[in-house]
């Protein structure tokens, strides 16, 4: 157990700083298996005590609840968090397995007013853009977003799952704070286009599923045996099939660096994605979920390892060895718009 706070990150040119690495809220209302509020809401308090100040939700994670859960812990620290949500993504209570992504101007509208409301502020810290409708130009997506900023519903805005041309667009019409992609030692795609074009402008990263949605913390080996029934995880092909067996495999030098730093494998892997910060020169501010405190601290810890170029040299070939892709359904990410 640590007291020590983490150190800070630039949250989008003149941003404010936030603690380096956040917290991904999603799993304490949504996805992954039955969520304990009360532990819930002490891993947000021990969060904020080791310096965690940019937290993560989106109106999609349980239909709003995530948001209405949050609520009294962003309101009793409003000023010590930056409160990240999202739009754009709904999912039908009658087919759960459905995404239906929009991206006009009326949606957004009504997306914005009816997460102010759940969350209960004036005004949301940043505003991401969850998943790109590609009927409607990147342009006009970003003119709405920026109409909310100028209106003082929003004051930063985010872009998730964009590639490279769209940051670039998108940035001609209102500065972008923050891009939210997937970025872990098992899913560098990112790598490629949106990270360079994030360095050029400005933009802070913010890695999600830096844990591989908790495989790399070397938690799985077989979903059907591990994973809850309502565990979304179930249906993911990293975890499906003779996949989840060959990618445990994968995870060989990552508890070989854990035992060598007397650290855990989840440790070295958030370590791998915060030194991707001095690898690309840019801000990265990776949002861990969990639901336990002791987790958080655990998480939080990883900030202080710092792996050497011949460690990070050992756990480069593991991405190009992953079985199965990010989702079931890759139409649902920016890799077929690459
Ligand atoms: N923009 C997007 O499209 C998008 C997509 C997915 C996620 N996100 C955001 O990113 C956040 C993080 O991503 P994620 O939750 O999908 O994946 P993640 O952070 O890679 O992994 C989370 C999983 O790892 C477990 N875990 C966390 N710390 C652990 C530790 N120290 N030891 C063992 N297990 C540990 C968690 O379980 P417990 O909770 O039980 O600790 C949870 O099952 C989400 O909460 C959400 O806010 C955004």
């Amino acid at each position: 157990m640590t007291d020590s706070r983490i150190p800070t990150a630039r949250l989008g040119a003149g941003g404010p700083e936030v603690g380096v690495q956040g917290l991904g809220c999603m799993g304490m209302s949504f996805a992954y298996g039955p969520t304990d509020a009360d532990a819930s809401r002490a891993t947000l308090e021990r969060a904020l005590e080791l310096g965690v100040t940019l937290y993560d939700t989106a109106d999609a994670y349980g239909a709003g609840e995530n948001e209405r859960f949050l609520s009294p812990f962003f309101k009793a620290h409003r000023d010590e968090v930056v409160v990240a949500t999202k739009f754009a993504l709904s999912i039908p209570p009658d087919d759960p397995t459905r995404r239906i992504i929009r991206n006009d101007a009326p949606y957004i509208r009504e997306a914005v007013e009816a997460s102010l409301r759940r969350l209960d502020l004036d005004v949301i810290d940043l505003y991401y853009m969850h998943r790109r409708d590609v009927n409607v130009p990147i342009e006009e997506t970003v003119g709405v977003m920026a109409d909310l900023v100028r209106e003082g519903k929003v004051k930063q805005l985010g872009l998730s799952e964009v590639t490279g041309d769209e940051l670039r667009a998108a940035q001609t019409v209102h500065p972008i704070a923050a891009v939210q992609s997937e970025w872990s030692l098992f899913s560098r795609d990112i790598e490629a286009g949106v990270v360079p074009a994030a360095r050029e402008l400005g933009v802070t990263l913010v890695p999600y599923s830096p844990l591989g949605r908790g495989f790399l913390t070397g938690s799985f080996t077989d979903a059907e045996q591990d994973l809850t029934d309502g565990d979304f995880r179930r249906q993911q092909p990293r975890f499906t099939g003779g996949n989840a067996a060959a990618n445990a495999a994968l995870l060989a030098p990552v508890r070989a660096l854990a035992e060598a730093h007397g650290a855990t494998l989840g440790q070295i892997a958030l370590a791998w994605v915060q030194q991707r910060a001095r690898i690309h020169d840019l801000p990265v501010v990776p949002i861990p979920g969990t639901r336990k405190p002791t987790r958080v601290e655990e998480n939080t810890g990883a900030t202080r390892i710092v792996l050497t170029e011949t460690e990070l040299s050992a756990l480069e070939p593991i991405a190009e060895k992953v079985a199965g892709d990010r989702y079931a359904d890759m139409t649902f990410t920016s890799a077929g718009r690459e």
